[in-house]
């Protein structure tokens, strides 16, 4: 580690420690006669010069004891205990503080739950899942703001790695979740996975399955929110952490060939849409809408010697694969869910619309069927479109950008996005003297379709004088 990043470093240091709270911690630690120190995610993200709002503190001693006498010395603040955990959290001046005693831990081999016994800041920085995140800073008034760093940690930080501090085997195997924290930091800090501890991921692998597939998901939505998630997925598959908890997605990869005809990989074309919507935006739903827009090919694939490749009602298919993997994976299955199916299902419609030549219909269809989702469904399709051919891409997002116009050209005429019928069932029953039943449907969907194929405006006057029209050819009323 260079000299220069030596005195940055402590110069971020000094700078996390400022805070009047830290002196505080200090002082009162000293009263006691108790040593804290703050560790993990805090000091690592200080050393980077990005501290957080949530600070671990580890105290050799009882870490619920100290945080309650705390708690009562800086106010009437509000502590939550998580006794099982010897852990005690609270909320003050906006920042988190947990505090943990220092612990000497083994885990049973079936499940995640430690076993804990007390121990000193050493122990305690053993048991933890990175060299970066084992740092500590002394709050104790005779070496204040000292970097206590056992394994490091600063020069995995300076040569961004990600490293266990001890044998990966063991640290993977004590808490398999540590595979996709490991994953998560390097996908996120853009960081390399040390040599031993990626191959030591694939060798413990099926250990995830102890894992629940709420903190599976945690950390995938974690790394699919990180500035490039292909990094991050391509490392899960390689390391054989997908094919175990999401299959669907693994069985993207690969290209078959047939009479010299190849399809492409879709898992690298979906990692491309993926990443390339990730420029666009932060929505964590529309980047799974990314993920699963092509889940359906593998399922729908057929090669035929005319036509080659084909992929028929990918889109259908794989919307319907939407709530199955959403259930498993314990994402929510409420309107985002829904979001995600209807994205994947109309993923096609604006690029048929720039193969073909345009009519105003088929994209008044097209905004009634995304309403108010329709500028995602855009954005979406234009990540869609990739080739290897940069001429063809060209030629696509030009041709693009005709369907963004005409789109809203369209929406400024018709006011389509959020289609109400201008006239009410009510209002038909009572014009015809009906009673309620099928033939009111009938009506107020013809009505829909004549305003749609742009037969008539989507307007209050001519939908009632196409109504009266539809009544005497019937020979209603
Ligand atoms: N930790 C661990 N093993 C885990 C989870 C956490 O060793 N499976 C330790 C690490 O030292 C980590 C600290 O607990 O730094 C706090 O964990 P957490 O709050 O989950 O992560 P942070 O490192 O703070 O990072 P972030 O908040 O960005 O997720």
């Amino acid at each position: 580690m260079s000299l220069i990043n030596h005195v940055l470093s402590y110069i971020h240091m000094k700078r996390c420690l400022n805070d009047t709270i830290f002196n505080q911690l200090s002082e009162f630690a000293e009263e006691q006669g108790i040593r804290i120190y703050v560790i993990g995610g805090f000091v690592r993200d200080c050393l980077l010069d990005n501290p957080g709002k949530d600070i671990d503190i580890v105290v050799e001693g009882s870490g619920i004891d100290f945080a309650r006498k705390l708690a009562s010395r800086l106010g009437n603040i509000k502590v939550n205990y998580f006794k099982n955990f010897g852990t005690a959290m609270f909320k003050y001046k906006g920042i988190e503080f947990e505090f943990v005693g220092a612990r000497k831990e083994s885990y049973s081999r079936n499940s995640r739950k430690p076993i804990v016994e007390d121990g000193s800041l050493k122990d305690d920085q053993d048991r933890r899942d990175f060299t970066i995140n084992a740092m500590a800073l002394s709050l104790n008034k005779n070496n204040f703001g000292k970097l206590i760093d056992p394994f490091n940690g600063l020069k995995d930080l300076d040569d961004r790695i990600i490293k266990t501090p001890l044998d990966p085997d063991k640290t993977f195997s004590d808490d398999p979740l540590r595979m996709l924290r490991a994953i998560r930091f390097a996908t996120r800090l853009n960081f390399e996975i040390e040599e031993n501890s990626y191959k030591s991921i694939h060798n413990n692998r099926e250990r995830l399955k102890i894992i629940s597939n709420e903190r599976i998901s945690d950390e995938l939505n974690k790394i699919i929110l990180t500035k490039k998630p292909s990094r991050g997925i391509k490392m899960l598959e390689s390391t054989g952490l997908l094919q175990i908890f999401f299959p669907e997605f693994q069985n993207l990869k690969g290209i078959e060939s047939v009479d010299g005809k190849k399809h492409k990989d879709n898992f690298y074309h979906t990692l491309e849409v993926l990443d390339r919507l990730s420029v666009k935006t932060d929505d964590l739903w529309l980047r799974w809408a990314a993920i699963l827009h092509d889940i359906g090919k593998p399922v729908t694939k057929k090669y035929d010697p005319e036509t080659g490749w084909t992929f028929h009602g990918h889109d259908f298919v794989g919307s319907k694969m939407v709530y199955n993997i959403f259930k498993k994976l314990k994402l929510p299955l409420n309107e985002k869910m829904k979001f995600v199916q209807k994205l994947v299902l109309l993923h096609l419609r604006p690029i048929a619309l720039v193969q073909d030549i345009v009519s105003d219909s088929a994209i008044r269809r097209m905004i009634f069927e995304a309403g108010d989702d329709i500028d995602d469904l855009m954005l979406l399709c234009e990540a869609d479109i990739t080739s290897k051919n940069d001429l063809k891409v060209k030629k696509y997002l030009n041709n693009f950008k005709h369907v963004r116009e005409k789109i809203k050209e369209i929406e400024e005429k018709d006011s389509i996005r959020n289609f109400q019928p201008p006239v009410r069932g009510d209002e038909i029953i009572k014009t015809f003297q009906l009673t309620a039943g099928p033939v009111v449907g009938e009506i107020k969907d013809a009505i829909k379709e004549a305003i749609l194929s742009g037969e008539i405006p989507n307007e209050r006057e001519a939908a009632w004088k196409f109504m009266l029209k539809l009544g005497k050819e019937r020979g209603l009323g």
